[in-house]
């Protein structure tokens, strides 16, 4: 095994010195034909044709308090009905990503929603007949269902993937000092994640063997908690998932079914499938949290920042750490020597909250990027003046330099595409029609990271290369990146590369999310191509350095061999594995852009479209300019929908989920969407990876929202604080 351990820079590499020119180049995705024609399978459809069983999850109807007992005669006296299972084998609710299991839930009804049963049948249709039958009895409690109730009894939390608090100086000193004051408080709806793909899961026993399909962002973990509920070893589980349709985070744990679904399957003595009605995906897997921002700003007269505040209050439902790290972007984007930026957790008897696309980014950039907007206009400034007069040179926060910046570059390049001098000089300046129209720009920034990651290759000697690792595609592309990676690096066509993700009989790979993904396991196909390319050199007696592959061939000196034939006829094997080091804690990674909006107002009836959105991202080296850019296109959409429309409404009263389905939960269609944008910069981030790349998924969500509700205050004046701008709150 070949490791590569991310402690310095990186130099020049066989990505810089190409023989191939596949990397960056915009293919299509392998798997994308599959999908569309139905070829790929997804979890719920493995094992078609076989004599299944179904299951169908039974969910509380009481938001807070016990289940005193279950009734499943009427369920058992269906025909066709071969079990209930209930009681403390039930799984409290999806598992935490971070977490490292289930926890069961003992009677008690932690939210409306939950799981309390799960009805095996010979078909779909009289497992969910049956489950409709099954009659609980409860004791109910008084919940807590609204963030603001709570906010007062909010803590601190240590389970984000950021610290809860970071502090620099002197805030509340400083902003009192400073010349101009902002002190403004946001507040941001809950969101669900709605990949088109429900949670689903096959489980299937032989012995004391579970072979379970299950649709799952992180093989290695998913893996682990399956293990955990079950109650058995790891290595006693096969999962697959070789194609996902979306996850958004919803995803990286679990789902409530696995666990169900294995369980049920031992009881009753076949395989078992389960996929979550769209109406159960809303309400028992995991959500996006509300939140409640105050932003605050002290500035001299001419703009420079001197002190900058965000405070986050969010929620999550009791037992679950994880907080929607709302701040993380104000912590880095901008100048000042006095800062706070700070969690505040409070628990809601609610679903629980988890990471949701771009989960920190997506919301605190919608409260900042806000204020940056609003406080120019104040100051008399251009919004892309004020941001460049506060661009820091080095982490403000603790001055660690930037591994790579181009913040600067995209507002330039951004705003003369854009045609930014044209924006309309103030609210209702231009109208065409009963239309106003209006311009608004926002920056955004996505922190970079990068995990653990493992992957083999497979040369054998018809000259055709084999990457293996349990890493997803969860729509992203990944299989069509590790190819260009390996084509590149070894030299070799890009038919001739296959690759097999999201089998956890497979290396361990980072799976997908955080934007880690691409990064992450491509370095470690990377790496594992390095060992190869050692193996091969040292059969040819050369150094690594002096062998050129091209085409197929190995080229050494005036020796030119086809690359398969090196080993005499033999297979050969390479692993390579990435880790996270000390350029992580040396440096301050993340990936920039900036939004450019133009949206028409109508004055008549307060409705917001957006005419035109462009961005312009810098995230490293882009390994496939398609996907980079549909991961962007996504992204603006996601930021769209997050300033006009999303809003996951709980009931008050009962903590339901109100509009659990795609009806009533609304996301952008195509009649929204009209003409997006998307430029990303060349750039090479040594500190990043080996690939010298930096994560790209999440960044263009980052901030788009602002940018849109920007754009609507310039063209009719409307500043809103509690997102999404819907017309109510515009007219
Ligand atoms: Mo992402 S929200 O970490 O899948």
């Amino acid at each position: 095994m070949n490791t590569h351990v991310m402690d310095k820079p990186v130099g020049r590499t066989r990505l810089d010195d190409r023989t191939q020119d596949i990397i960056g180049k915009p293919l299509d995705r392998y798997e994308g034909a599959l999908k569309v024609t139905g070829t790929a399978p997804y979890s719920h459809e493995h094992l078609q044709g076989e004599d299944v069983a179904y299951g169908f999850l039974v969910l509380s109807s009481i938001g807070k308090g016990k289940v005193t007992s279950i009734d499943t005669s009427a369920a058992m006296e269906i025909e066709g009905v071969l079990s209930v299972v209930e009681g403390d084998n039930i799984p409290r609710a999806s598992a935490e990503p971070m977490s490292d299991g289930h926890k069961m839930a003992n009677g008690g009804v932690f939210h409306y929603g939950q799981p309390i049963a799960f009805v095996v049948a010979k078909t779909f249709e009289i497992a969910r007949q049956a489950a409709h039958l099954v009659k609980a009895a409860y004791e109910e409690e008084e919940g807590r269902f609204k963030l603001s109730d709570e906010k007062g009894r909010a803590r601190i939390s240590d389970g984000g993937v950021m610290e809860s608090d970071t502090k620099r100086g002197d805030f509340e000193k400083a902003f009192e000092k400073a010349e101009v004051q902002y002190d403004e408080t946001f507040t941001t709806p809950s969101q669900s994640a709605s990949a088109m793909e429900p949670h689903a899961t096959v489980a299937k026993w032989d012995g004391d063997q579970l072979t379970i399909w299950s649709s799952g962002q992180l093989v290695s973990s998913n893996t682990t908690q399956i293990a955990t509920g079950v109650g058995i070893e790891e290595s006693q589980i096969h999962f697959i998932c070789p194609y996902i349709g979306g996850g958004f985070g919803s995803k990286l744990g679990i789902g409530p079914e696995a666990v169900l679904a294995a369980l049920a399957a031992k009881k009753v003595g076949k395989p078992v499938k389960v996929a979550l009605t769209r109406q159960q995906v809303y309400q028992a897997t995991s959500r996006r949290s509300e939140a409640i921002q105050r932003i605050r700003i002290g500035c001299t007269k001419e703009g420079r920042i001197t002190a900058i505040a965000h405070e986050n209050w969010l929620a999550n439902s009791e037992g679950n750490d994880f907080f929607e790290p709302a701040g993380v972007s104000t912590v880095f984007l901008y100048a000042g020597e006095d800062r706070l930026v700070t969690h505040r957790v409070a628990q809601t008897d609610v679903l629980m909250t988890s990471a949701v696309r771009a989960p920190g980014e997506a919301v605190g950039l919608l409260a900042l990027e806000n204020a940056m907007d609003e406080l120019a206009e104040k100051l008399g400034l251009d919004p892309i003046e004020f941001r460049k007069i506060n661009e820091p040179d080095k982490n403000p926060q603790d001055d660690t330099p930037f591994s790579s910046r181009k913040l600067l570059e995209c507002y330039e390049e951004g705003a003369k595409r854009f045609g930014w001098t044209d924006r309309p000089e103030k609210p209702g300046a231009r109208r065409e029609g009963d239309w106003l129209i209006g311009y608004g720009m926002a920056a955004g920034s996505r922190k970079n990271m990068i995990v653990p990651s493992s992957a083999d290759v497979e040369l054998t000697a018809d000259g055709r290369l084999t990457i293996r690792s349990s890493m997803t595609d969860i729509g992203t592309g990944t299989y069509t990146i590790l190819s260009q990676i390996a084509a590149e690096v070894l030299g070799l066509p890009i038919d001739r590369v296959d690759v097999e993700l999201g089998d956890s009989r497979l290396p361990s790979g980072s799976g997908s999310g955080g934007s880690f993904g691409a990064n992450s396991a491509g370095s470690s196909v990377y790496v594992a191509c390095e060992d190869l390319i050692a193996q091969l050199a040292k059969r040819l007696d050369v150094d690594p350095e002096s062998l050129t592959l091209k085409d197929g061939f190995a080229i050494a000196g005036n020796r030119q061999v086809p690359i398969g034939e090196i080993a005499g006829g033999q297979t050969l094997l390479a692993s390579g594995s990435i880790k996270p080091g000390e350029t992580a804690e040396n440096t301050h990674q993340a990936s920039y852009g900036a939004h450019f909006c133009e949206v028409g107002v109508n004055a008549v009836t307060g409705e917001a479209r957006v005419r035109r959105l462009l961005t312009v991202a810098a995230a490293g080296r882009i390994f496939n300019e398609k996907t980079a850019k549909s991961q962007c296109y996504g992204g603006q959409i996601w930021g769209i929908g997050g300033a006009l429309m999303e809003d996951l409404v709980v009931d008050a009263r009962s903590g339901m989920i109100v509009n659990h389905n795609l009806a009533e939960y609304h996301v952008p269609v195509n009649a929204d969407i009209q003409n997006l944008e998307v430029v990303l910069l060349d750039e090479h981030d040594p500190y990043g990876s080996p690939l010298a790349g930096k994560g790209i998924g999440e960044l263009a969500l980052a901030g788009v929202g602002a940018a849109v509700t920007n754009a609507i205050y310039n063209a009719c004046g409307a500043r809103v604080r509690d997102y999404p701008m819907t017309l109510d709150k515009i007219i």
